[in-house]
Formats: structure tokens, sequence, C-alpha cells
């Protein structure tokens, strides 16, 4: 057997979605579709505003200039997250502090977050893990406390709640990548979602040349860039949407399962939500081995045909990051879970059959080893 780690759902309509636009032969770039997904993204969300992007990362560039980021400035990051979070301070010339992370959610440790933060902090960015929500409402408070700006990189956990609200509406602007393997996808792509109006026109106007229309005035009033989404993969994300309530169904079943039937083991940590408020939506199913056995137990995994990865590897100990000094710091929740940390496959279309596959494949490991 071969199970993928990650398989994208598709149906007809999004061919029909994006053939319509082609067959159209105009507004491959500014069409209506723009515009209707943005607020289709706002209704999902329960947010003021929104702006779609070409990818996460060009979201996150546009946050640090309409935040007006600088030289000088401290931002709070997690080094457990993908590298884009932690480039993002660099992109203005702000410094990128790393702060660890906590065992309940893999997100930032608030306590920790409180001792990194100095008179030049700025703002924190929290990653919410794999579509796990992390403590964001106390992240909320501290920032609060120091009048910092709160900002969610929502990547990886588009749909996730707490309390009924949705990750990406606590703090003052957040970002959403819709790449590949995502819960909400349009192959590449990303957004900005904020109740801020302010980031809401500055965003937009780094977006895309720094255009503003008045009337039929058009007008270029700041440098900006091209960093909008095309047409068609807008109308892909028009019928994706109508698509990512079941989509996110069929994931949490499918770590329900792999939860009930991996969290016997001992030697084995499964992705579970703290507590019943918390509304995770597995864009990773993550398991924690213990015991230094993870990669052996990667190595079994890949021979018996199931693919697994790891995410993530600290950040701060990648070669851009040491080559700007980042070598002696010491974050010892990261750097001890990113040695145990293994995502196995999950996507709505995995069959029982796989899913049994994996859990007795990894008992038979436990039980020859
Ligand atoms: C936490 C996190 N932030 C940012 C990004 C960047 O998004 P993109 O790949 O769309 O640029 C990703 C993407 O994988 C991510 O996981």
């Amino acid at each position: 057997m071969k199970i993928p780690l990650f398989k994208i759902y598709w149906s007809k309509n999004d061919i029909q979605s994006v053939e319509k636009i082609i067959k159209s032969g105009k507004y491959w770039a500014t069409g209506e579709q723009i515009e209707k997904l943005e607020k289709e993204i706002c209704k999902f969300l329960k947010i003021k505003y929104c702006l779609v992007f070409n990818s996460g990362g060009s979201a996150l560039f546009t946050l640090m200039k309409a935040f007006n980021f600088k030289k000088g400035d401290e931002i709070i990051v997690p080094s457990f997250t993908f590298i884009a979070t932690a480039y993002a301070p660099l992109y203005v010339g702000a410094k990128p502090i790393f702060a660890d992370i906590e065992e309940k959610t893999l997100g930032l440790d608030p306590e920790d977050v409180r001792k990194k933060i100095t008179s030049k902090t700025k703002a924190i960015i929290a990653i919410h893990y794999g579509g796990m929500p992390c403590q964001i409402n106390k992240l909320k408070k501290i920032a609060k406390e120091y009048k910092i700006s709160l900002i969610e990189d929502v990547a990886e956990s588009f749909g996730a709640k707490i309390k009924n609200k949705y990750v990406g509406t606590f703090g003052k602007a957040s970002i959403l990548s819709f790449c590949q393997n995502k819960i909400f996808t349009t192959g590449e792509g990303g957004a900005i979602i904020t109740n801020s109006r302010e980031i809401y026109k500055k965003a937009k106007l780094i977006r895309s040349y720094g255009q503003k229309s008045i009337k039929s005035n058009v007008d270029y009033i700041t440098p900006g860039y091209n960093l909008r989404m095309p047409t068609m993969l807008a109308a892909l994300g028009l019928s994706q949407l109508k698509k990512t309530n079941w989509i996110i169904k069929k994931r949490r079943e499918k770590a329900k399962y792999l939860n009930e039937n991996l969290k016997k083991n001992k030697e084995i940590i499964v992705f579970e939500q703290p507590n019943q408020n918390y509304y995770p939506v597995y864009q990773l199913y993550t398991i924690r081995v213990l015991k230094n056995k993870r990669n052996k137990l990667l190595k079994y995994l890949q021979k018996k045909g199931i693919s697994c990865k790891i995410y993530f590897k600290p950040v701060h100990k990648y070669t851009a990051f040491k080559k700007l000094g980042y070598k002696h710091i010491h974050l010892p929740n990261t750097e001890k879970i990113s040695k145990q940390v293994l995502s196995l496959p999950i996507y709505p279309e995995i069959s029982l059959k796989e899913l049994k596959y994996i859990t007795t494949t990894i008992k038979s490991f436990f039980k020859n080893d």
C-alpha cells in the first residue's frame, strides 16, 4: 500500500469555475471573482476585511509594511513554525525574537513570550500549529498589557475555532495561506484578514503598486508591488470554499480515528485539543514519538509505503538564521519537541483501510522494536 502525506480534494465544479474564466478571454488578472472570494472569506470567518494575495508569504510581507515595522523594532515569533513566519520581520529590517512553545497546543508559550518582551517589542506573531488553536487568549492579554500588536499566522488553521470564534479574528490582523496542502487551497495563494480599516487600506495599496482609484481617476500614491492573486485562482477558491466545512468535518473524523487507535501506546503522544472549547481542523496530524524513536519510526513507515514528514525543525537552527547570529539561542521545548514530532497522512478521502494500515503498522513497529 502507498499512502501520500496529503491529497487535495477537488470536484468537477472546480474545473468548471476555472474554465469559465479562461474561456471568457478577459480579466484573468483583476476579475470580479477576486472581490467575491474576499467577501466569502469574510462571511466564513466572521471578519470585516479580507484581501487575497498570491501567497501567504506575500500577505506576511505586506502586513509588516502595513504595520510600519522597521529597523530597531523587535517582533516575537515562534521557532517551531514554517520559516516564513520568522522571516517576516526581516523583510522590513526588524528583528525576529524567538520564543518557546508550550506542550498543550505546540503554540507560543505565553510565559516565555512575556519574558522576551523589551522596550523595543512591537508585536507578537503567533501561529496555530497544524490546525490547532494556540493559547491565543493569553497572548492577547499580554499584547494588551504591553500595548503591542498581536498578529496571527493562520496559514495552517483555516476554520479552527475556540468557542465559536475563528482563529485569525483574535489579533489586530492575520494572514492565511492557500498553498496546496492547506485546509482551503488554491494551489498557491494567501490573504490578510482584519477588522482594522486602517490596516486593510494600507495593505490594499501595497498589494497593487500603491494604486488608488478615486472615481474614474487612477493615482499611484505610495510605492507598492504586484502581490495579487489571479482571477482563475479566485474562481477556484470560490468553488473550494463551498467544500471547506465538509473538508474540515472529514479531517476531524480521520484525526479522531487516529487518536483513538494510537493513544493507548505509551511511547506516543497524540494530537488532541487541550479542552472542549478548542476546535482543531487537523491540517497536519502530528504525533510525538518518545524515547528517541522518531527517526527509526519515520524510516520504518516510509519503507512500508506510508509518507510522513517532520514539521518542524526549529527555524533558528537553519543556516539562514545561524548566519544572522541566532546560533547560540536555546529554546528547550522547541528543541525537545521538534525531535519528537512526526506528521502522518491526513486528508478528507483517506479510507478506513488506509487509516487501519497506518495504525497497525505503527503498532507493529513498537511490538518489534
Ligand atoms: C505557519 C506558516 N506561515 C506561513 C506560511 C507561508 O505561506 P505560503 O507558502 O503560502 O507563502 C506557511 C506555509 O506553509 C506556514 O505553514
